[in-house]
């Protein structure tokens, strides 16, 4: 029997080459090439076997004439959810959520997909992962009605497919796409052939019939694995799901939507029941936020929300060399940069020092405007200082992004992050030339502006 030849796959890029080459030609990264089967290459697929039709040429339309009819979303009735989808799941639009194991990516979609059922639409829950036993002991503890979701755990591609034909759901979950398979492929579930084939016939099934799919696909903390960095044109929308998992705070992304911004971000809490949405963020972080040396409000922005965090710092004299930088919830190199330039820029040496950094509540913090509350928060600790006005029971807020030569660059949404620090009393607030905070052109002025009472704790 002749077996076709196999191609291979980029699963950075998807570069397709037909032999394997250490170093992919495509994007130059190495050993990313992967061998997949052809038809994972995309040209075959649906099209009609045989010969060549005749090209037809179109008349093109204006697109102000192109009919496009108001489509009614499908509302998950997670709030969150919807609003970072841009209103709700749009029929037929097919979803990649990526996430670390164990984040809550069943749960999230067990609430959805019970929320939707409860509505009265027709749901399938595809578990390749769990067995029906193990979803319904999940779905018991969800509030909703998570337990009348119709599932099936099952991993092979074409039963899936099958599956969905049949029971013609409004939406579908498969949970998750590395796990399903299809059987005519030699490549294990998971790799990038696989994933590539099973994504790509369960979309096609899904447009054809106007399913609204939700794919689940795990994400390891550098984006790697195969999957989801190759599905990534394939779909509408790709959702990024992150947080610590030991630590209860989640948020929800997008990175791509195609039907909504992706500027929109979702904060949840893990609780016994589920995934619950925290709407007052802000009050949970800093309510508890004291003003001690080390700490400092961040002013941060969560997709196009504000978010108050309170970033502690602690400085001792170190017994290491090279000195302990250990940091939660925010970037190293991020961390190296705002110590090297507070050293070169602002007189605070930390050599000798170990250096801990912490963004109290286990939220991770993606942004460079996070760079003057962490400059803020380690000198304050250095010099055993609360910063702001003498008496002051609140931490100072500050926002602002630190370059090389010691300024305070500007960052998005000045306003916005400014109203919410008023809003919970926050004073001063400390930001960049322009952006209507106190003005701070350089990291040094920052700190001669806060470090001015030099009140000096006395237990430090
Ligand atoms: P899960 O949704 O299975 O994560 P993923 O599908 O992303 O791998 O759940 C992750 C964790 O959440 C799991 O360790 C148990 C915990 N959890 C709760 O704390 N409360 C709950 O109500 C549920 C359903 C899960
Ligand atoms: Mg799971």
């Amino acid at each position: 029997m002749a077996r076709p030849t196999s191609i291979h796959v980029c699963s950075q890029c998807a570069h397709q080459e037909p032999r394997w080459h250490g170093r992919c030609p495509g994007c130059g990264e190495w050993n990313t090439l992967v061998e997949a089967p052809p038809t994972a290459a995309g040209g075959r697929g649906g099209g009609p076997a045989g010969g060549r039709r005749p090209a037809r040429a179109l008349a093109p339309t204006r697109l102000a004439d192109v009919v496009a009819p108001a489509v009614a979303r499908l509302e998950t009735g997670i709030g969150e959810l919807d609003r970072v989808l841009g209103g709700g799941i749009v029929p037929g639009s097919v979803v990649l959520l990526g996430g670390a194991p164990g984040i809550g990516k069943s749960t999230l979609t067990n609430m959805a997909l019970g929320n939707l059922a409860g509505a009265g639409h027709r749901t399938l829950y595809v578990s390749g992962e769990e067995s029906t036993q193990q979803v319904r002991l999940r779905a018991e503890r969800l509030a909703g009605a998570a337990l009348s979701v119709p599932v099936i755990a099952e991993t092979d591609l074409e039963t899936v497919l099958a599956t969905l034909e049949a029971e013609r759901p409004e939406v579908c979950v498969i949970d998750s796409v590395q796990t399903v398979a299809a059987a005519e492929l030699t490549g294990v579930a998971g790799s990038v052939g696989q994933v590539r084939e099973v994504a790509g016939r369960i979309v096609a099934v899904a447009k054809r019939r106007g399913i609204a799919v939700i794919l689940v696909g795990h994400v390891t903390k550098d984006g790697g694995l195969a999957g989801p960095r190759v599905l990534e044109h394939l779909v509408d929308c790709v959702l990024q799901f992150e947080g610590e998992r030991e630590r209860s705070y989640r948020t929800l992304r997008a990175i791509k939507n195609r039907f909504g911004s992706t500027n929109e971000a979702g904060v949840f809490e893990m609780h016994q029941g589920g995934l619950i949405e925290v709407l007052d963020a802000s009050a949970r972080f800093v309510g508890g936020a004291t003003g001690a040396p080390g700490s400092v409000v961040l002013a941060a922005m969560e997709g196009a929300r504000p978010l108050l965090v309170e970033v502690q710092a602690l400085v001792s004299q170190s017994e290491l060399i090279p000195p302990r930088r250990v940091v939660n919830g925010l970037d190293r190199n991020r961390l190296a940069l705002v110590l090297a330039v507070l050293a070169r820029h602002a007189g605070v040496p930390l050599g000798n020092k170990d250096v801990f950094v912490n963004v109290v509540g286990g939220v991770r913090i993606d942004e460079p405007g996070a760079d003057l509350a962490v400059a803020l928060a380690v000198a304050g600790a250095a010099r055993g200082v609360a910063l702001g006005p003498a008496g002051a029971t609140r931490p100072v807020a500050a926002f602002g992004e630190l370059g090389l030569t010691g300024e305070v660059r500007w960052v998005g949404h000045p306003e916005r992050r400014i109203a919410e620090a008023r809003k919970f009393g926050l004073d001063p607030i400390l930001g960049p030339p322009g952006s209507g905070a106190r003005d701070s052109p350089t990291l040094r002025s920052a700190l001669g502006s806060v470090l001015g009472a030099r009140r000096v704790a006395s237990a430090a």
